[in-house]
């Protein structure tokens, strides 16, 4: 497997990297389901200054790709990460993670963060009325089985920061996660 820069990768491919965002988030109702969203989804990043992201390359083929926002000086939001179902556990995820990271510490980011939905119950917050203390819920979450990313991003050093109770409908919230880069505060 090889991971390139995003913007290295031939415009021809750019349908590839929508194929597999459509394929990846196929169980989550609320993400690019429809006709041309994928599509348009991956041309309004590649045109983003703001942006920038990885790919992965197995055989010539594009595998699976992650991309970040530059949101603020020192905190990017990891948007998206995808990798082709039929490719799942191979570790590509956690190569393209590493080349987001390691790119993310060599421009001096000190946290990366995230939203993961759970409109479709992948974690035992979907349903649930999260309100009125939606930060304690945050230790009640458990995962039902159904493919949330939730694990993935733990076992990465990511934990869950907040929660956005109803964002993606009642009952439906976004589960924010963040790592921070560095445990120390000497630069800041
Ligand atoms: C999340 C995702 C990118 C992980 O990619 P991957 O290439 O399968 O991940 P890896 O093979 O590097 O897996 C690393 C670890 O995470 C675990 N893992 C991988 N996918 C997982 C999933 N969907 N749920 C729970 N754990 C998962 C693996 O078991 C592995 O654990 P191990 O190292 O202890 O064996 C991939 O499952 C995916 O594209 N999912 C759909 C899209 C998505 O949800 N993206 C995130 C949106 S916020």
């Amino acid at each position: 497997m090889e991971i390139v820069d995003f913007a290295a990768l031939a415009p021809a491919r750019h349908a590839d990297a929508a194929r597999i965002l459509r394929g990846a988030l196929a169980h989550v109702p609320s993400a690019y389901n429809g006709h041309g969203e994928a599509e348009a989804e991956v041309a309004l990043r590649c045109g983003d200054d703001d942006w920038l992201g990885y790919a992965a390359l197995e055989g010539g083929g594009l595998v699976g790709w992650i991309g970040a926002i530059r949101t603020y000086s020192h905190g990017w939001e990891i948007h998206p990460l995808v990798v082709a179902p039929d490719q799942h556990y191979r570790c590509i995820g956690s190569a393209l993670m590493a080349a987001l990271e390691a790119r993310a510490r060599s421009e001096g980011v000190l946290t990366l963060f995230l939203g993961s939905d759970d409109d479709y119950g992948g974690t035992t917050l979907f349903g649930r009325d999260l309100g009125p203390d939606v930060v304690g819920n945050i230790a009640t979450i458990q995962m039902t089985g159904r493919r949330h990313p939730l694990t993935f991003y733990r076992r990465h050093g990511y934990e869950v920061v907040g929660l956005l109770p109803d964002v993606n409908g009642a009952g439906r919230p976004d589960i924010m996660l963040a790592k921070r880069l560095t445990t120390s505060r000497s630069s800041a």
